[in-house]
């Protein structure tokens, strides 16, 4: 097969099942897939995208049930959660059940399982009768893939094509401390919206992501980035502006977020030598997008 090369649903359901890498659309960014039950081919993973440690990948699944019987316990407050928001971009993270290899844990006793909502990835999971382990289909450390064409651009894998990602943030993680969750990333499901079912969550004091691989440093574009002074107007043509007008004119917060990589993409091939950008609303998926915006600045 060439290189980089698109896939029917078919032939990317043989990948997997034949211990390759694929890479899938979900709701949230593109995920370069691999069975996750089938420990050489995630190593493959790390290896293609040059993660310098095993960080710890998110186990995908087609349905709760199935994402449930990969972990040893299942608090309540999962139920409730995996009912209103699975299939969408939500990841639990729980004890993790013997038979999950721990290449995809990266030796963590913990694995992180989401069911993602994305009609095609649902589908290759549920006929290729294996859950996938798959991070963000990007190098390590840059700007997440939102459209196949992303992924093309900086991965030399074959793609499903399910079209542009409709969240465009990776899904938010929380983790389970025994008691209560646990706020590890912010992402695609807003905190207002998971407090509505399960009470308040516990959010780290500083407003950052504190999963383990989740770098200060993260999202970056090769142009610089970094937070314009309010108000301040760029003093040249060589410098680009990023605001919430950019990313959704009518200033909506989840469609600046669907935009926040695409955009970002453009801005970085415009030419532009550095772009400012302005920190969105701090409420509802606008933390999320600050929360990558402070990573990519450099
Ligand atoms: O939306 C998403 O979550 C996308 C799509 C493809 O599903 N995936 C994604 O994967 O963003 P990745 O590998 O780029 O980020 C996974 C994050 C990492 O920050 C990692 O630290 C955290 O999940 N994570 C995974 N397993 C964990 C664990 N056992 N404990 C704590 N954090 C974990
Ligand atoms: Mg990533």
């Amino acid at each position: 097969m060439l290189a980089c090369a698109l896939v029917t649903l078919d032939q990317a359901i043989a990948l997997i099942q034949g211990g390759e890498l694929v890479a899938i659309p979900t709701e949230t960014v593109y995920g370069l897939a691999a069975n996750a039950l089938d420990a050489e081919a995630v190593a493959k993973i790390f290896a293609k995208k040059q993660r310098p440690t095993f960080h710890p990948l998110i186990l995908h699944e087609s349905s709760a049930e199935r994402a449930f019987s990969h972990v040893k316990q299942v608090p309540t407050e999962a139920y409730q959660l995996a009912r209103m928001f699975w299939p969408g971009p939500l990841t639990l993270v729980l004890e993790k059940a013997e038979h999950v290899p721990l290449v995809v844990t990266g030796g963590m006793s913990t694995l992180a399982i989401r069911v993602p909502r994305h009609p095609l990835t649902l589908e290759l999971i549920g006929r290729a009768g294996v859950p996938v382990a798959a991070p963000s289909a990007n190098a390590f450390g840059k700007v997440s893939p939102t459209t196949a064409d992303h992924v093309r651009e900086s991965l030399d894998v074959p793609v499903l094509d399910g079209g542009p990602c409709g969240v465009g943030l990776e899904s938010t993680i929380l983790g389970w401390t025994g008691n209560h969750f646990r706020l590890l990333r912010l992402g695609g499901l807003s905190v207002e919206a998971i407090e509505q079912v399960v009470g308040e969550i516990e959010k780290p004091a500083h407003q950052k992501s504190v999963a383990p691989g989740m770098l200060e440093s993260h999202y970056q574009p090769t142009t610089r980035l970094r937070l314009r002074e309010p108000g301040r107007l760029p003093t040249s043509n060589d410098i680009a502006l990023l605001t919430l007008e950019i990313l959704s004119p009518s200033g909506n917060l989840e469609e600046a977020a669907a935009n926040f990589f695409d955009v970002l993409r453009r801005l970085d091939n415009s030419g532009a030598k550095e772009i400012w950008a302005d920190l969105m609303p701090e409420t509802g998926l606008g933390r999320a997008i600050n929360d990558r915006l402070t990573r990519a600045c450099h």
